[in-house]
């Protein structure tokens, strides 16, 4: 590696004049974040235009200047936009990308940054980028609420087992397992608006670490970024060196991101296992699924496979971010430039996972004979035997022990619970009377499961009607 300084010239914005020469090459290949905080230029942008109007009202710049530096911030963007931006490396970051190529073009570009550090701006673009994200976030978890909902009400009258340990437990609808997690993706959808909530306040202003001598009209920059409360209030922050220095705010994203990517990865186990020729309850749409280069019968779950693989690495950047900020004195410190590899690592993996997932599920398909098959077990509804007995007036814990020999009798017996005869059961207990087969009737088992949350006939319906009508 070269240690000889890349150029003596200085950049058009400098480093000021206490450097005779810039960084060296490998230094400036180290340190610069061009290459991923890019995609932070239109926030930047806002943030310019925000901070140039406020610095008009408050006499820093004319009118004239403040049309020309919008003029030239527009002009920029909208080159951006069509891929035809001189991006150079050697400018680092993406503020002194855009302040330099504006300066270059206006001249009055050189007092943009008046009483702006890069501090309080790369806070203010995280900001501004991630309160975009939440709400695209929160719409993508939306959609795939939807599918899950239309999946449940496609499939209403389907039943499956509902299993604990993996093991065969007791029926449920196959709706009531979808909506399962429509109820974790609603409270997932809630901490993205918590996040929103406080990372939807204006740390501009707060210069390197100190606000500055500049009367600055922080408020008028906030609602001019839409930093407002619900009453159109502006929000600004109420310590510089908080402001410059915390990335809570991140953090927060990357735990509801990373509980989403977590609840998204049980549902891919889910559809994996359903997939399986063991469970063969759906069939996912060949266009979901990919082959082998081996075996030629192959069709696997990849889609549903990567979600749950990429949770890892979400998991991982909330680690990341946590790890990075515990050990930082105050103020700000460059090590923060870490965050926005994670933060947008985390974004685009769980918006592709959700979206991914969605698209997955609208195209599959529920095989109701085979589900009918496996709910008619009928040691799914040994429960539902107990609190028959429950009901003739025997303590729980006998019941459950009385159900315990009639399944041991079945089982030694080699014939399913439902063929066990009345006088067979009453030998096992006087308690059961001549109605007890009527127990493994799955119909009018469903139906008597009238609790709030349970997987009952009148309830799911209820649930799926719920939800249909919360997400239109
Ligand atoms: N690229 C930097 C970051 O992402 C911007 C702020 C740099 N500030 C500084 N004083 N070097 O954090």
């Amino acid at each position: 590696m070269s240690t000889k300084p890349r150029s003596t010239k200085a950049p058009v914005v400098s480093r000021s004049g206490r450097f005779a020469a810039g960084p060296a090459a490998d230094v400036a290949a180290f340190s610069e974040s061009i290459s991923f905080d890019w995609r932070l230029w239109r926030h930047d942008l806002l943030g310019s235009m925000a901070h140039a109007t406020m610095l008009q009202k408050i006499g820093v710049l004319s009118k004239a200047e403040l049309k020309a530096i919008l003029r030239g911030l527009d002009a920029i963007g909208r080159e951006i936009a069509a891929v035809k931006f001189p991006w150079k490396p050697e400018l680092e970051d993406v503020h002194m990308n855009l302040e330099a190529e504006l300066t270059r073009r206006v001249p009055a570009g050189a007092k943009l940054h008046t009483a702006r550090s890069r501090n309080d701006q790369v806070a203010l673009d995280v900001r501004l980028w991630l309160r975009d994200e939440l709400r695209a976030l929160a719409g993508e978890l939306r959609d795939l609420q939807r599918v899950l909902v239309s999946l449940g009400l496609h499939n209403a009258d389907v039943i499956i087992p509902g299993y604990t340990h993996l093991q065969r437990a007791q029926p449920v609808y196959f709706a009531h397992h979808l909506l399962a997690y429509v109820e974790m993706f609603s409270r997932d959808t809630g901490r993205l608006f918590d996040c929103h909530e406080r990372t939807n306040v204006c740390p501009l202003g707060s210069g390197a670490l100190a606000g500055s001598t500049m009367p600055l009209d922080r408020e008028l920059v906030a609602r001019l970024l839409h930093f407002v409360d619900e009453k159109g209030r502006p929000r600004v922050t109420q310590n510089s060196m908080d402001a410059v220095s915390d990335r809570d705010f991140v953090v927060e994203f990357a735990a509801a991101a990373a509980l989403i990517a977590v609840h998204l990865s049980r549902l891919a186990e889910d559809v994996i296992l359903w997939a399986s020729a063991e469970f063969n309850f759906i069939k996912i749409a060949d266009a979901y699924t990919t082959g082998s280069s081996l075996m030629p019968q192959k069709k696997n779950p990849d889609v549903a496979e990567l979600t749950r693989g990429k949770s890892a690495r979400v998991i991982g950047n909330l680690v990341s971010l946590l790890t990075l900020l515990k050990g930082l004195p105050m103020t700000y410190n460059r090590d923060l430039q870490e965050d926005k590899e994670r933060l947008f690592d985390t974004a685009d993996t769980v918006r592709a996972c959700v979206r991914l997932m969605a698209a997955m599920l609208n195209h599959t398909t529920v095989k109701a004979d085979v589900c009918r098959a496996a709910a008619s077990d009928p040691q799914l509804l040994a429960t539902d035997l107990a609190d028959y007995l429950v009901k003739q007036g025997l303590p729980f814990r006998q019941a459950h022990h009385v159900v315990g020999a009639v399944v041991a009798f079945a089982e030694k017996a080699g014939r399913p619970l439902n063929q066990v005869s009345v006088a067979e059961f009453q030998k096992i207990s006087p308690k059961f009377g001549p109605d007890v087969r009527t127990v493994f009737d799955l119909k009018r088992a469903m139906q008597r499961r009238t609790l709030t949350g349970a997987p009952g006939t009148s309830e799911v319906k209820k649930q799926l009607a719920r939800w249909k009508n919360l997400l239109r």
